[in-house]
């Protein structure tokens, strides 16, 4: 899906709004490690995120990132058995869910924190009318008798725009496409008006006007019912259509994290700038379409330094020696490399992030004179009026680790 700029005109209104509410949900400084046979796994390395009420949180980066496990933790979803969270904590409303007893667990799950996956047909009962499902989940919370939390089910199926609702809440799940499965685990998810969805990659094994119409459909519910919403996705095309902030996730960190403004015109990681250019945009030919080289690292062997360094063409000595930390470019927007330490040698990003910077000066108002946001076309004089990009070398930065080690 091409990825437009977002509409602003002056003030990022998003970022002011963020800053005034209070989170609902707040992860901090998570690590969670696995045992399997090859040794221990270490999924989730040090995660921090938050979500007010109302918002939505993208969560973005490649398979493997930690993006399942990070929020699997939030609902207790991981096997107890082979799970060691080894720190952090994930508040609620205020309240560790980490340090609460399953029970206390099983009511937030499904009543106050609902989670729709990439293939409904895992959730959802085989043997089951559709219709009965939603309704056991409302009687699940509620105390309405079957008659009256059937009748809200189809109400719910009306509102996910199933057609024909009375009747169809009496077929079988593998009566419907996969697009209609998925509109009943977002009206099972809604059933209970969850303060939280956590939507994981609901759109993938959908074709794209069917995503594009589920994307919507979650986003006017979200509205309806003022529910938060952490939507993971490996595709940062479909987030600019949903997210008011992004959390990019590397190996098991969250890298770089701000609004989507901020994420999509002003990113600062070499790894989001990867994902950006791996994503269609308007003016992109598909034909040539990058892909960040490489592979992610083994999460069961990881090496010194930054775990993204032998990928990134703009890796300095420092990245092999240590892992950097977040850097704060703005009260909402932080990121996660050494390029943002003042003793960091000066580099020019790559040519298609250069015209998003461009972008953004226009979307924070600063570019008085541009009166036209076509990305295409700023995209174009950027290109033709920037300096062409090289990798850093080792030496370049080796003052940096002396620093550092001094
Ligand atoms: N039960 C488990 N046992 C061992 N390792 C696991 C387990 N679950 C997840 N992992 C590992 O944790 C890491 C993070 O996995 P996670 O499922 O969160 O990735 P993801 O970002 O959701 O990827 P995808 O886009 O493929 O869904 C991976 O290295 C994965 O192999
Ligand atoms: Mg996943």
């Amino acid at each position: 899906m091409p990825t437009n700029p977002p509409k602003g005109n002056g003030k990022d209104l998003t970022t002011m709004k963020l800053i005034k509410e209070k989170n609902i949900l707040e992860v901090n400084h998570l690590k969670i490690s696995f045992k399997t046979l090859e040794g221990n796994v270490q999924a989730i390395r040090d995660v921090s995120f938050s979500l007010k009420k109302g918002e939505t949180l993208a969560i973005v980066g490649e398979s493997g990132s930690g993006k399942s496990v990070s929020t699997k933790a939030i609902t207790g979803l991981l096997p107890q058995r082979l799970t060691n969270i080894e720190d952090g904590e994930i508040l609620f409303n205020g309240k560790d869910l980490l340090k609460a007893s399953n029970k206390e667990l099983t009511k937030v799950r499904g009543s106050e924190i609902a989670m729709i996956f990439q293939d409904p047909m895992t959730s959802l009962n085989p043997v089951m009318t559709v219709g009965m499902q939603i309704a056991e989940a409302i009687m699940a919370h509620t105390r309405l008798d079957k008659k009256t939390a059937m009748a809200r089910a189809i109400k719910l199926m009306e509102k996910v725009e199933i057609k024909d609702a009375a009747k169809k809440a009496y077929h079988y799940p593998h009566q419907f496409s996969g697009g209609m499965r998925q509109r009943i685990m977002i009206a099972m998810a809604l059933a209970c008006k969850p303060k939280i969805l956590i939507a994981d990659e609901p759109t993938t094994a959908l074709d794209v006007s069917v995503q594009a119409r589920i994307i919507e459909l979650i986003n006017e519910l979200k509205d309806e019912f003022e529910t938060s919403v952490i939507f993971i996705t490996h595709d940062l095309g479909v987030v600019a259509n949903v997210a008011d902030r992004v959390a990019v996730m590397y190996a098991g960190r969250v890298v770089e994290t701000g609004t989507t403004n901020e994420v999509f015109y002003h990113p600062q990681h070499p790894y989001t700038w990867g994902l950006l250019e791996a994503t269609p945009t308007l003016s992109t030919d598909d034909d040539q379409l990058y892909t960040i080289p490489g592979n992610p690292p083994n999460m069961s062997n990881l090496k010194p330094g930054d775990p993204f360094a032998p990928r990134n063409p703009f890796a300095l000595g420092i990245d092999f020696v240590t892992e950097p930390p977040m850097f704060r470019v703005t009260e909402t927007h932080s990121a996660a490399t050494w390029l943002l330490d003042d003793r960091s040698p000066k580099i020019t990003p790559p040519l298609d992030i250069q015209a998003r910077y461009v972008v953004y000066d226009r979307l924070m108002g600063r570019d008085k004179g541009a009166s036209t946001a076509d990305y295409g076309e700023v995209a174009i004089a950027a290109f033709e009026s920037a300096d062409e990009f090289g990798p850093k070398t080792f030496d370049d930065s080796v003052a940096a680790v002396e620093y550092l080690e001094v």
